[in-house]
């Protein structure tokens, strides 16, 4: 069983290079089915979720090459709308993306209730809501969700909470139907416009996109294009992350600055300097001088659920009290356990968490909760005296490309390991 070993302590320095983002990749390649045709993406980051989607993608018909590093070609023209079964979508929640997409496209599709990371509930009414309202009828029966419809026709739809996942999926659905759907209160994060700009590289007729209000008018025919993926906005935060709470001087490429300002704002309120360049951030930090501060989770452009066990571990060591509240999902805290065993000084109280700065972690063998908290095991180990074992590494690879060399690369002690099993 693969396990991650960190020597913590060592400063880091250099350049470290952002791959493309997994949650704007995911929806963009089961958006594919629609173009009949081939499309060539650029900027598609290796990791375990990519490769299920694409996995997915294949088991309803596609042909997918990789002629280069980074570059996948979809050629969508014999895809049918066939059961995805538990088994493909356990594993990825995104995979329930192919309901929207295969709906809009074909009339019908029938998805196993998807996985992904447990937070507590994970609901689908809202995306349940969008479809109906466009008048497709939807059972769950044996955990499979069936969609299907005679035409799709535009409609009003008022989310009625910010959802990342149903404003995609409606988004979906909405591309092929008759006439004018507009999305209110709809999420703004930059996977979403990315999604929008792809489906109108196709043909689709989608605007708004980043705003609350996002209006797509239906057209029947798309076609293949090339594209290429924005950079992962928690990829990069993750790192800053790191390099705020371990010190050094790194230089973060292939980024969009403007889509890490609520994270650049909470490392700048913490002591760490952060220089912005056009496509990188420089992060500085000297331990000592960092403080504590108060974060709140809540949907873009505020600060992203998705950095909250990350910045949660660089408070551990940060002067003074700080507050973490998480806004977003019921039950994102369980990983602070894993903190508190390398020695971290954290009280959670419902959906916020208070974090008493420690002088120091101390390394233990921890496992990965989730993906996001497997990052911020990551960085608890680069922060901690000793060896710190890491297990469960395979929910860090859904989301991670080349962890390990990227933070070889500027100066971490970082290894892969195979151990015999437990
Ligand atoms: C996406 O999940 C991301 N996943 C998550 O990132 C991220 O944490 C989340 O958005 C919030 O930013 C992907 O993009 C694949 P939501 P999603 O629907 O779409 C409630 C990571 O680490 N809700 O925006 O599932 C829900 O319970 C992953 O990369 C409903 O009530 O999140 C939550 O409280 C993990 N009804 C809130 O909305 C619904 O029908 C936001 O969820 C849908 C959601």
């Amino acid at each position: 069983m693969e396990k991650f070993v960190i020597r913590g302590g060592n400063k880091l320095h250099g350049n470290i290079n952002i791959s493309g983002a997994k949650n704007a990749a995911l929806p963009i390649i089961a958006a594919s089915v629609f173009a009949g045709d081939f499309c060539r993406i650029e900027n598609v980051p290796d990791i375990s979720d990519v490769r299920t989607m694409i996995k997915i993608l294949e088991f309803l018909g596609a042909k997918v090459e990789k002629p280069e590093a980074g570059v996948i070609v979809v050629d969508s023209r014999n895809i049918t709308p066939v059961t995805i079964p538990d088994e493909m979508t356990r594993k990825l929640r995104a995979s329930y993306y192919l309901l929207g997409a295969l709906l809009s496209n074909f009339g019908k599709a029938c998805v196993a209730l998807p996985g992904g990371c447990y937070f507590g509930v994970r609901p689908i009414d809202q995306h349940i809501k969008g479809f109906e309202a466009l008048g497709a009828k939807v059972d769950i029966e044996n955990a499979l969700v069936n969609v299907q419809c005679d035409e799709l026709y535009g409609s009003s739809i008022y989310l009625d909470v910010v959802s990342v996942g149903a404003t995609i999926n409606v988004m979906l659905a909405a591309v092929k139907a008759k006439g004018l759907t507009v999305i209110e209160n709809a999420a703004r994060e930059p996977h979403i416009v990315d999604l929008a700009n792809f489906l109108n590289s196709m043909g689709a007729d989608v605007r708004g996109a980043g705003t609350e209000v996002i209006k797509i008018r239906g057209v029947s025919n798309m076609h293949g294009c090339t594209y290429s993926i924005i950079p992962d906005q928690i990829e990069a935060g993750t790192y800053m992350a790191a390099v705020a709470a371990v010190g050094g001087d790194v230089t973060i490429d292939n980024v969009i600055p403007k889509h890490l300002e609520s994270i650049t704002n909470k490392l700048e309120d913490c002591g760490v300097t952060v220089i912005e360049g056009d496509e990188s951030v420089r992060i500085i930090s000297e331990g000592n001088r960092r403080k504590a501060c108060r974060v709140k989770t809540s949907p873009h452009p505020g600060f992203p659920t998705d950095m909250q066990p990350q910045f949660t571990t660089l408070l551990c060591t940060c002067n003074g009290t700080s507050t973490v509240v998480e806004d977003v999902w019921d039950n994102r805290f369980k990983y602070i356990d894993q903190l508190r065993r390398m020695g971290a000084n954290i009280i959670v109280n419902g959906d916020t968490a208070l974090i008493t700065g420690v002088d120091k972690l101390h390394a233990a063998p921890v496992e990965a909760d989730d993906l996001r908290a497997g990052a911020a095991m990551v960085i608890a180990g680069l922060m901690a005296e000793g060896e710190t074992v890491i297990g469960n590494i395979k929910l860090i690879d859904r989301g991670y490309e080349m962890l390990v060399e990227k933070l070889t690369g500027v100066g971490a002690d970082v290894k892969r390991v195979d151990f015999e099993e437990d």
